[in-house]
């Protein structure tokens, strides 16, 4: 295996970069990163580890890891990937207001439920729909509340598995039986919590909300009043057809432009997380049983069920050991900081990496989709597309294309060894996390899988870009002089002979895109008019009823045109779709009790 050096300068580079900030009591040059030599694997090119054709393995779950954590908290990835497969503690900060309807007056005197957004409590008073009366409360939390994190859509009371975490939890054990159970699972939650003193579970449907397990600890009444009873707003048309209840379709829309505000990062911020403390289902170490649970299935279906005995025992055992400690004064003010007992921002981090790529991959795609001959900005000129692509490359990388790393001879064809772009990529791949190194020794077992994850995804997304740009410069590619036409092109300028290229690039960031299944990228294509919202279908509001159910129990739906001819598409894998929220609203209204 050839093993290069990195040039004097570039270490100097490296070691400026990683110079950690954590305060006086860390040695600079305790770290590998920082200790030149035969300890320090990671300055030491060793293109072997380096080697821009080796991806991860697929049993690798650390993109699923990462994209999960970059969404806790955020609606729209949690509604698309509805079955959650972390468990975080975090804190319900003092002053935080909660708000609890219900069509009688007094406080809930046995566990209960409380939304973040007043719009999503008044939801709760239309599942009593013969009462005309709404009351109104609001709570203030008195101290820090302890509450235990569902991520998913684990309020969404269907089949599929997006109950799974807390039915573990409460039951050791999925229970699609008792979807509807809420009484019987909010009891046991809060029986169960009572050892670690939690005052609640957060969740998450078409908005976010707590399962309370007292009304009486850490909370205060703040108001109790009598808002105008729903159900009120009469027929404008008048045109006699049974017509929806407008004014609880008006409540629906306004619960889903709440849970909207939520949509992506920070997304609910009302609840802090301690990371350090986190339990990650797609972390393979703690439980191997689901690797094999997972092998062949689309990640939409990911899901717990099929856990192993050995690692429901296992699961408690951890739930034990984040959950023992949690919640002692000085930890409830590190969290409420920093999210860590360690001081290494980790949502910030993730936040880090999707920021640098979300936006810039995909419009390296929308770029190489022009090669698509069905694609609606079809270009026949492969010239200037790969060289608008070699130049969105040439701006991602541009912060770790080391100087000396060039190709040693130009032109040469793209078959040629790209180990002297080996450089780039390792220093691309380890630039934001090199320096965590040295504090690394007091991480928590959660915070070595956050770096772990993190690290292996932030790996992969240099592989691939600094494989297409290393093949770009070997190619003779270079946005920055003057373009060279290639050997053997045709007349006409059209650049046909970079046709394979331009395909394999484009199935390489389709390939990227797709493993890394960002939701950022699942958008309303065409944009939505002025009068529209962009729409993921949530429970309970899909287009059609689960196939298992009959059409008499859906709800309905909330209108937009259909994408395809598979009426259950919506619930299988929601895709987004422009609806009306300026009336008059397209929406067919069946009842509101026993959906799916
Ligand atoms: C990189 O990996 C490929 C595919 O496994 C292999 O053919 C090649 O020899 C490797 N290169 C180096 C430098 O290890
Ligand atoms: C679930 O399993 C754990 C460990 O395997 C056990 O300690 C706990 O009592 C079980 N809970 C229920 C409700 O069966
Ligand atoms: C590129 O094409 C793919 C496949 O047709 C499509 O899913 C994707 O949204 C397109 N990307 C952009 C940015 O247009
Ligand atoms: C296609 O390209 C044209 C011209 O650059 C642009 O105006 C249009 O918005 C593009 N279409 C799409 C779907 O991106
Ligand atoms: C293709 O694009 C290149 C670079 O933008 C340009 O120089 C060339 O004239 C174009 N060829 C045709 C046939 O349009
Ligand atoms: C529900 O309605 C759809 C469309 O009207 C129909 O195709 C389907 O067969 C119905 N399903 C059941 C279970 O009645």
């Amino acid at each position: 295996m050839a093993r290069r050096s990195l040039p004097a300068f570039a270490l100097l580079v490296l070691l400026g970069l990683s110079l950690p900030s954590f305060g006086a009591q860390i040695p600079f040059f305790s770290s590998p990163i920082a200790t030149p030599g035969k300890t320090s694997p990671s300055i030491e090119i060793d293109v072997g580890q380096w080697n821009l054709s080796v991806g991860p393995s697929t049993e690798s779950a650390s993109h699923l890891v990462f994209d999960t954590v970059a969404s806790l908290l955020q609606h729209w990835p949690n509604t698309r990937y509805r079955n959650g497969h972390n468990i975080v503690p975090g804190i319900v900060p003092v002053g935080t207001l909660l708000y609890h309807d219900r069509p009688w007056q007094g406080t809930p005197d046995k566990p209960d439920w409380v939304a973040t957004d007043p719009e999503h409590a008044r939801w709760f008073c239309a599942s009593f729909e013969s009462s005309p009366r709404c009351w109104h409360m609001s709570f203030v939390a008195t101290r820090p509340l302890k509450i235990l994190y569902f991520d998913g859509s684990s309020a969404a009371k269907m089949q599929g598995g997006s109950m799974d975490t807390q039915d573990y939890v409460a039951w050791n054990a999925s229970r699609p039986d008792w979807i509807w159970n809420e009484e019987g699972r909010i009891a046991d939650l809060c029986d169960w919590g009572k050892s670690y003193r939690l005052d609640g579970f957060y969740r998450m449907e078409m908005d976010f909300e707590i399962m309370l397990c007292d009304f009486a600890s850490g909370i205060q009444l703040v108001s109790s009043v009598q808002l105008d009873p729903l159900h009120t707003f009469p027929d404008p048309t008048g045109s006699g057809e049974i017509l929806p209840d407008l004014g609880l379709l008006r409540m629906n829309y306004q619960v889903i432009q709440a849970g909207s505000w939520h949509n992506f990062y920070p997304g609910e911020a009302r609840l802090k997380l301690d990371l350090t403390r986190l339990i990650s289902f797609y972390d393979t170490d703690t439980f191997p049983s689901l690797v094999q649970a997972r092998s062949g299935v689309d990640r939409l279906q990911h899901r717990i069920s099929g856990i192993s005995e050995k690692d429901v025992q296992v699961f408690h055992e951890r739930l034990d050991e984040v959950l023992r400690d949690f919640g002692n004064p000085q930890d409830v003010h590190l969290v409420q900081d920093s999210g860590s007992r360690s001081g290494v921002d980790w949502r910030t981090l993730y936040q880090v990496i999707v920021d640098r790529y979300a936006d810039r991959l995909e419009m390296l795609q929308y770029i190489l989709n022009s090669t698509d001959p069905t694609a609606e900005n079809y270009s026949q000129n492969n010239t200037r597309t790969v060289e608008n692509a070699m130049y969105r490359l040439q701006l991602i990388l541009t912060t770790y294309a080391l100087r000396t790393a060039r190709p040693p001879t130009v032109d040469t064809g793209v078959d040629e060894d790209l180990s002297w772009a080996s450089p780039v990529y390792q220093y691309c791949a380890t630039t934001h996390t090199s320096a965590l190194y040295p504090v690394k020794s007091s991480f928590t077992r959660s915070e070595h899988l956050l770096l772990s994850a993190l690290e292996a995804t932030n790996r992969e997304i240099c592989r691939v870009l600094v494989r297409l740009w290393g093949e770009g410069m070997q190619a003779g590619i270079d946005p920055g002089l003057p373009f060279q036409p290639k050997e053997g092109d045709d007349d006409s300028g059209s650049g046909e002979s970079w046709s394979p290229m331009l395909n394999r690039w484009r199935d390489e960031v389709n390939g990227l895109m797709g493993w890394l299944g960002w939701s950022l990228w699942l958008k309303c294509r065409p944009e939505c008019g002025i009068e529209e919202i962009c729409y993921l279908p949530t429970w309970p509001w899909f287009k059609r009823p689960h196939p298992s159910i009959s059409n008499e129990s859906f709800e309905g739906n909330f209108g937009g045109a259909d994408h395809d001819n598979d009426p259950d598409r919506d619930w299988k894998n929601p895709l987004p779709r422009c609806i009306r929220h300026v009336e008059p609203f397209d929406w067919r209204y069946v009842k509101i009790l026993d959906y799916v």
